[in-house]
């Protein structure tokens, strides 16, 4: 079997090719990844001009998680300075499906080759901040990676500090000045954390938790493009309530709070 990510710069340049021929468009603008409870948020944005499954791309695996779709929409938005060619991503692939990193960060390698400057990526997490409430979303405003695996690789000392961008925070936050920023860490699943690590996660100063965002995160911002994370907090994380952890009830946590996502990313895209 061919590995085609041996290039991987190479496999997502071939990627957004594709994605040209099958739009027709030249180049997008901004890209979107739709996590887990996200997907109906992507109503907001109307009707896209196109959408395929994922595995008409070359470099996509096929879709495994219940909530995470497989699908890619192409979306013309008008905006006060013509139109935005927003690219939306609905569901991701995850560490935790054993493939690898390079499938995890393929899309928005794909994203950035097409031209997207922005990175907007969105997810469900537990919350560790007690202050946060499910329903809620918070946008990200740092991380901690406890999975010891990056998307780089060589000599490729890329600085952090400023990875998700204090600019489009400040645009969100002067659009609803009701939402919180936090610490995301990430955990590779698949597995829920136990409360004993819940706990180490709160000391070393982690907010949220969940399962993705952090290697998109790092191989969007390697290429240049503006990075941006949105969780929604979809239960507390273990050991909080004395409740269990189900993916069912971060499915419906993500529903219940579509519209709110869908109108703040929509407006969020306006002002980009
Ligand atoms: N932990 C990790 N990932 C998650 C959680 C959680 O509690 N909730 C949603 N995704």
């Amino acid at each position: 079997m061919i590995d085609i990510y041996s290039d991987p710069m190479g496999a997502a340049e071939s990627a957004a090719l594709a994605l040209k021929n099958m739009t027709g468009k030249l180049a997008h603008d901004v890209a979107l990844v739709m996590g887990s409870g996200w997907v109906s948020a992507a109503e907001a944005l109307g009707t896209p001009t196109h959408e395929f499954s994922v595995t008409d791309l070359p470099g996509f695996p096929a879709p495994t998680v219940a909530g995470h779709g497989g699908l890619i929409r192409s979306y013309d938005i008008a905006g006060s300075n013509g139109v935005i060619r927003a690219l939306v991503f609905l569901g991701r692939t995850h560490l935790y499906e054993g493939k690898g990193i390079e499938p995890v960060v393929h899309g928005v390698r794909t994203a950035v080759k097409t031209g997207c400057k922005t990175i907007i990526l969105t997810n469900a997490c537990g919350g560790i901040n007690a202050n946060f409430k499910v329903g809620q979303p918070v946008i990200i405003k740092d991380h901690i990676s406890l999975t010891g695996v990056s998307p780089l690789t060589g000599a490729t000392f890329v600085d952090l500090t400023d990875l998700y961008s204090a600019r489009i925070r400040k645009l969100i936050k002067n659009e609803d000045s009701t939402l919180e920023e936090g610490v995301y860490v990430h955990w590779r699943g698949p597995t829920y954390e136990t409360p004993a690590e819940i706990r180490m996660m709160r000391a070393i100063g982690a907010d949220l938790v969940g399962m993705s965002t952090v290697p998109e995160a790092i191989a969007a911002h390697a290429l240049g493009a503006e990075v941006v994370g949105i969780s929604l907090v979809t239960n507390a994380a273990a050991g909080m309530t004395g409740e269990k952890l189900n993916h069912e009830e971060v499915m419906a946590a993500g529903k219940a709070a579509a519209d709110r996502m869908g109108t703040l990313l929509s407006k969020l895209i306006h002002k980009l």
